[in-house]
């Protein structure tokens, strides 16, 4: 049979072929001829979606592989966001960082949940745990947390916090794929847990998410909610969303979970090339390995300070441009400064002095298990 080809416009500039650009990231891909079978496996069946048997094996998998209990998967991870602030039905406010992708408070937003941001700590640039019990009102009923980059938490803390008022804890673990803290999966805290496999993370099914959960019972809870509330044929427990994951990205899903550990491994030996040349440049930092943790090098921020380094973060940021090294200012802006939640009053710069900081200073080097030792020197060469 003839390969079908398509015409050049049916690509974005991203994918059409330019082998000199180097992004921030690129999707790591399982030989395709790996995949087939598990297609072949799927037409032959001719079961897509709705609980299929790779959506069931791709559960037990991650659940295996991640040493987790249970696990429900989703189309992505802001469905799963929305449906973990549902399960545990979360209202009033919820206190939570201006520092990530702007799906974590997007998710209060639809569920008609006022976010109260909280200023990030300047070593881990999570959640400054200092800081939450101010945030606290009457109105408060959970604490979302992001483990930025990959970064765990100050966990321990937070659930004492949590403890003490009595407030639920999700923690938004989009980036904390494989992450570990003394010894066990970071996934393992707060009430839950919401992961994304969306294609720019380190495990990918192209789209995809999964919300981390204890027990037996809110499992089934989940589950529910993901399909429509269905419990049976003709119950409807719940005013549930469409959030199920699909056939093809399970099959994909268990593929890739046999290289995620290869990937890892990449993606540090690349953060190691970064820090030993990076380092001792005055004005420029970075962060650092934390104690007792499994990390999975999904991001490499760097920090530039203008007056030491002598070049500001935006300087840096369009150089890197044009010569065609495509680094992004994640996360600038804050999720704060956007229109949508500018009019908060925690949203004030004065409340959120660290993460003001940091938002004007932060920029991502490219990272991706296939980037190149004479790309990484490129990248470098214009840094040191
Ligand atoms: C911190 C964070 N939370 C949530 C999401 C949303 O996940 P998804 O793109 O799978 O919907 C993302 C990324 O995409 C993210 O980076």
């Amino acid at each position: 049979m003839k390969a079908r080809t398509f015409p050049e416009q049916f690509f974005t500039s991203n994918e059409g072929g330019d082998d000199d650009r180097i992004n921030v990231t690129r999707p790591f891909l399982p030989p395709l001829e790996e995949f087939i079978p598990y297609l072949e496996d799927i037409w032959k069946r001719g079961k897509l979606t709705n609980k299929g048997p790779f959506h069931d094996a791709f559960e037990k998998a991650l659940c295996d592989y991640l040493g987790i209990n249970y696990i429900s998967l989703f189309a992505n991870g802001t469905l799963a966001l929305v449906t973990a602030l549902q399960a545990l039905r979360i209202t009033g406010e919820v206190i939570t960082t201006p520092f990530s992708f702007v799906a974590s408070t997007h998710s209060l937003h639809w569920n008609g949940i006022r976010p109260i941001f909280c200023d990030i700590e300047s070593d881990t640039l999570t959640l400054d745990c200092e800081r939450i019990e101010a945030a606290i009102t009457p109105q408060t009923t959970a604490i979302l947390p992001v483990h930025v980059y990959g970064n765990p938490c100050k966990v321990d803390v937070i659930e004492e916090i949590a403890g003490i008022y009595g407030l639920k804890i999700i923690y938004d673990a989009a980036h904390a794929f494989s992450v570990k803290l003394n010894g066990s999966s970071i996934l393992n805290y707060g009430d839950l847990s919401v992961l994304s496999f969306h294609a720019t993370k380190v495990f990918n099914t192209f789209e995809g998410g999964a919300i981390i959960c204890h027990d037996k019972t809110m499992k089934r809870r989940i589950d529910y909610l993901k399909n429509f509330g269905f419990a049976g044929e003709v119950t409807v427990v719940g005013p549930g969303i469409n959030g199920k994951m699909n056939e093809i990205q399970a099959a994909f899903g268990m593929l890739q979970l046999k290289y995620i550990d290869e990937v890892i491994k990449k993606r540090r030996l690349i953060v190691l090339q970064y820090r030993e040349k990076l380092s001792g440049i005055k004005g420029l930092s970075f962060l650092n390995d934390q104690k007792m943790v499994k990390h999975n090098y999904a991001y490499f921020p760097i920090l530039i300070n203008e007056p030491e380094y002598g070049r500001s973060r935006d300087d840096v940021y369009e150089e890197l441009r044009r010569n065609n090294i495509y680094a992004r200012r994640y996360f600038y802006p804050l999720i704060s400064q956007f229109p949508t939640y500018r009019g908060l009053a925690s949203s004030l710069a004065d409340n959120l002095p660290v993460a003001e900081k940091i938002t004007e200073r932060v920029i991502c080097l490219p990272i991706y298990p296939d980037l190149r030792d004479h790309e990484i020197e490129k990248v470098i060469s214009f840094l040191s």
